[in-house]
């Protein structure tokens, strides 16, 4: 538990009963922009074995979380703890959560003997780009090419 401000703040592993507020806190967050849906998120598999998701709790309440899962990416295979996404409710930004959700998932990291962190960063994100720049994180030698088509 870490004290930001007035509130305490509680750091647990995500499950599949907090996918419903995560929504919720993805709508707050992007101003109801993002189209992510519950299936997505039921897709990464809370709670199973390769998910490190987690969420920041104060009274009770969800104001963050991050979703990351271990994947095994390229050759040479490389395992590496993937953020998929991360987000603070707007009205808890810059009281250092962001950050201990990070170091928490580092600390698991460390725990899971995984020695990589790579977070998804879209190009013109340029405020989430500057948050983990500023948390050490540095760009990545692979670049994704993608191919899109109709499903
Ligand atoms: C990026 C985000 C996670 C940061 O969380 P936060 O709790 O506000 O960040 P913190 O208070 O932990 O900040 C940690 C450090 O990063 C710095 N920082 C945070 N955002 C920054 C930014 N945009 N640019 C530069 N530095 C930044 C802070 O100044 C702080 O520095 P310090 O350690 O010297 O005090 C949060 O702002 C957010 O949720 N943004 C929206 C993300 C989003 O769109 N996600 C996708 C949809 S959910």
């Amino acid at each position: 538990m870490s004290v930001v401000g007035r509130d305490a703040i509680d750091i647990r592993r995500m499950t599949d009963s907090d996918l419903d507020r995560v929504i919720d806190l993805i709508k707050k967050i992007t101003k109801g922009k993002s189209r992510i849906t519950y299936r997505d998120l039921v897709a990464n598999n809370p709670g199973g074995p390769l998910d490190m998701s987690l969420v920041a709790e104060a009274r009770g309440q969800m104001v963050g979380f991050i979703m990351a899962r271990v994947e095994f990416v390229y050759v040479p295979l490389l395992e590496v703890c993937l953020i998929q996404t991360i987000g603070v409710d707007p009205e808890y930004q810059g009281r250092r959560i962001g950050s201990t959700l990070i170091q928490k998932l580092i600390e698991l990291c460390h725990l899971e003997d995984v020695a990589t962190i790579r977070a998804l960063v879209a190009q013109d994100d340029e405020p989430l780009r500057r948050f983990v720049e500023h948390l050490g994180f540095h760009s990545s030698s692979i670049v994704n090419w993608d191919k899109t088509f109709e499903a």
